[in-house]
């Protein structure tokens, strides 16, 4: 799988997540917990590996504008993240905090997959995506394993 596919893959689960995360919200079920610690250590290891790899690369190329937007997008999301975090979840402000971060997360996908992704494609090699590759999957696993 190259990296740009596993880029989409992991928003495709993040993006289910949200999904699931929402529906059972305020239930205090055992899957809701379940997706919910899974859903934050995803997010976070996929945010915190493209900013460590791709997001650096692109500040060096005519990508810069939509690097820096997406690095913004990133930090919005975490703050909002880190709220649902400090919020008890049968807090009246947790389903409306969780709807934010899923429209944030959901808007940044689509940029990403519709700007970023393809501009990257066309501006790095083979060789060079598969080095960033390398290199996400080590970050995104060592913050994963913080939001565990
Ligand atoms: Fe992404
Ligand atoms: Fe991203």
């Amino acid at each position: 799988m190259t990296f740009i596919d596993t880029l989409k893959k992991e928003h495709g689960t993040i993006k289910d997540l949200f999904r699931k995360v929402q529906s059972e919200a305020g239930r205090k079920t055992r899957p809701f917990e379940q997706h919910w610690t899974k859903l934050c250590s995803e997010l976070m290891g996929h945010m915190e590996g493209e900013e460590k790899t791709i997001y650096p690369a692109l500040m060096d190329t005519d990508a810069k504008e939509l690097a820096l937007s997406a690095i913004e997008e990133h930090s919005a999301v975490k703050m909002v993240i880190n709220q649902l975090c400090d919020v008890s979840y049968d807090d009246e402000h947790w389903k409306p905090k969780l709807k934010l971060a899923k429209d944030l997360v959901e808007h940044h996908i689509s940029e990403e997959e519709g700007e970023i992704l393809p501009k990257a494609v066309k501006l790095f090699d083979a060789k060079q995506l598969e080095q960033f590759h390398k290199e996400f999957t080590g970050i995104r696993k060592e913050t994963m394993a913080i939001y565990r």
